[in-house]
C-alpha cells in the first residue's frame, strides 16, 4: 500500500526510464537475428518476461548496463512458457512461435490469461499455423505447433501494433511475402528495427510489405519511454515544472503531447534527433487546463495514455470526451471501468462510455482510499490524481507499476518538494 498526500509542489529533472515496447522488440528481433546489443534495455517486470523466454529458446543473455544475445539454434522449449502480465510478451512471441518447426505453450498470469487472442491466432492460422487454445483459440493458454507457414495479406480490424507486430515477425520466417494493411496508424516500432536490421520491407500508405530476410545483429540504445514519462510530465502540468530527458518521441507514440497542447498545456520539447526513433528532452510547466475531443482516429496514438488523460481532464475546465476507445476494455484491466471508479471515489465528475469517457472539470479531487486493479497504468495514473488532491489516498495494489515503470517511486522523490 503507498500513502500519498496532495501537500506537495513538483519540480526538477528526471532521465526517462527505457522504453518497454521497443525493448520487447529489441529482445525478439535479437533473437531471430541471432546476436544483438542492447544498451538501455528496460527493467521492468513485463521486458524480463520476454527475456525469460529468449532464454527458454536457445538465447544465451549476458550483461548488465548492455545486454548481449546469442543465439545457436533454436531449442524446442521443454516446459510452457509463462508470459507473466505481458500482452506485448505473448502476443509478439506467438508470432515467432508460429514460424518455428517444434511444440510450444504459452501461457499467463490472471488478466492475461482473459484478454482476447484470436485477433492474432486468426491471422497466424491463416499463414498455416496449428494453435490451439482456451475458446478455440480465443485465450490461453495456447498450444502451438509452428514452422511451414506462408505469407498472406491481411488488414487489422482493430489497429494494434501487437497483431501487427506478431504478423511481421511471422513473416520474416515464412515463406513468400506477407502485407499488412492498416487503417489506423498504429506505434511503429517494429517496422523501424526491422529496416535497422536490413529487412526487406516496404511501407506506404497504411500497408507494409515485408519479405522473408535475414537479419543482421542488432546494435541499439533503447530510447527512453514516452507512457512512462507522460505520468512525470502530468504532474509537471499539475504541480509545478518537471523536465524529462531522453524521451522516445516517435509520433505514433506522443498522441498525449498534441491533444495536452490542445487542452493548452506549455510543454517545451527539444527534439535531439536519433536513429531509429528520435529522442528528446520534453518539460512541463503548470498550465491551466481546458477541455477536448479526442477521437477514434487518435486512439491508437495515445492508447496507454487515456486513463492518465482521464485524470488531467478533471482538472480541465469544460467537458472532455473521449471515444472510439472501446479497446481499453481489453488492456490489463477493463480501463475503461476502473478509471471511472476510481476517479469517482475522489470526487471526479467522470462517466463511462461504451467507447469511451466523458469527464466534467475543473473538479477539486479528495484523497481515498484507491484499487489498482491488477493494473500498472491505473497504479500510475492514480499516484497522479493522488499528488493532485487534498488530503491524503491510500494506493492498493501499488506493487504493479513495476510491470512496465520499476524506477517510478525512486524518481518520484527525486521530483517531490
Ligand atoms: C503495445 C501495443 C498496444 C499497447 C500496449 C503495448 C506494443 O497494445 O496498448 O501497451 O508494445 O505493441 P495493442 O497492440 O493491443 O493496441
Amino acid at each position: 500500500m503507498l500513502r500519498l498526500s496532495g501537500d506537495h509542489r513538483v519540480g526538477g529533472e528526471v532521465k526517462a526510464p527505457p522504453d518497454k515496447s521497443i525493448s520487447h522488440r529489441a529482445i525478439i528481433l535479437s533473437l531471430i537475428s541471432g546476436e544483438g546489443r542492447l544498451a538501455n534495455l528496460s527493467r521492468a517486470i513485463d521486458v524480463g518476461r520476454s527475456l525469460e523466454l529468449a532464454r527458454a529458446l536457445g538465447a544465451g543473455i549476458e550483461g548488465n548496463d548492455v545486454v548481449y544475445i546469442r543465439r545457436g539454434a533454436f531449442r524446442e522449449p521443454s516446459r510452457p512458457l509463462f508470459a507473466g502480465n505481458s500482452g506485448t510478451t505473448v502476443r509478439l512471441f506467438v508470432g515467432l512461435l508460429a514460424a518455428l518447426p517444434f511444440f510450444s505453450i504459452l501461457y499467463g498470469d490472471r488478466s492475461l490469461s482473459r484478454r482476447p487472442m484470436k485477433r492474432v491466432v486468426e491471422p497466424l492460422r491463416s499463414m498455416g499455423a496449428r494453435i490451439d487454445g482456451r475458446g478455440e483459440g480465443e485465450r490461453l493458454p495456447l498450444a502451438i505447433r509452428g514452422g511451414g507457414l506462408k505469407g498472406v495479406e491481411y488488414e487489422l480490424p482493430v489497429p494494434s501494433a501487437q497483431v501487427k507486430s506478431a504478423l511481421l515477425i511471422a513473416g520474416l520466417l515464412a515463406e513468400g511475402e506477407t502485407v499488412v494493411r492498416e487503417r489506423t496508424p498504429s506505434r511503429d516500432h517494429t517496422e523501424r528495427l526491422l529496416e535497422l536490421c536490413g529487412a526487406q520491407l516496404k511501407r506506404k500508405d497504411g500497408q507494409i510489405e515485408l519479405l522473408p530476410s535475414d537479419l543482421q545483429q542488432l546494435d541499439l540504445r533503447v530510447p527512453g519511454d514516452f507512457s512512462s514519462a507522460a505520468y512525470l510530465l502530468a504532474l509537471g502540468l499539475l504541480k509545478g515544472k518537471v523536465k524529462v530527458r531522453d524521451v522516445g518521441l516517435n509520433p505514433t507514440r506522443t498522441g498525449l503531447l498534441r491533444v495536452l497542447r490542445r487542452m493548452g498545456a506549455e510543454l517545451e520539447v527539444n527534439e535531439k534527433g536519433g536513429e531509429p526513433e528520435p529522442i528528446g528532452d520534453i518539460t512541463a510547466t503548470a498550465s491551466r487546463l481546458k477541455a477536448v475531443a479526442v477521437g477514434e482516429e487518435m486512439v491508437p496514438c495515445l492508447i496507454d495514455e487515456i486513463p492518465l488523460l482521464a485524470v488531467l481532464s478533471t482538472q480541465a475546465e469544460g467537458e472532455t470526451r473521449i471515444t472510439g476507445a472501446r479497446e481499453l476494455r481489453f488492456k490489463e484491466s477493463d480501463r475503461i471501468r476502473a478509471i471511472v471508479l476510481e476517479l469517482r471515489k475522489m470526487g471526479a465528475d467522470i462517466e463511462e462510455l461504451e467507447d469511451g469517457l466523458v469527464i466534467r472539470g475543473p473538479t477539486r479531487l479528495k484523497g481515498a482510499i484507491l484499487r489498482a486493479h491488477g493494473d500498472h497504468r491505473l497504479a500510475l495514473s492514480l499516484v497522479v490524481a493522488s499528488l493532485a488532491a487534498e488530503g491524503e489516498s491510500q494506493l492498493l495494489g501499488d506493487s504493479w507499476i513495476a510491470i512496465s515503470y520499476p524506477e517510478f517511486l525512486e524518481h518520484l522523490k527525486c521530483l517531490l518538494k
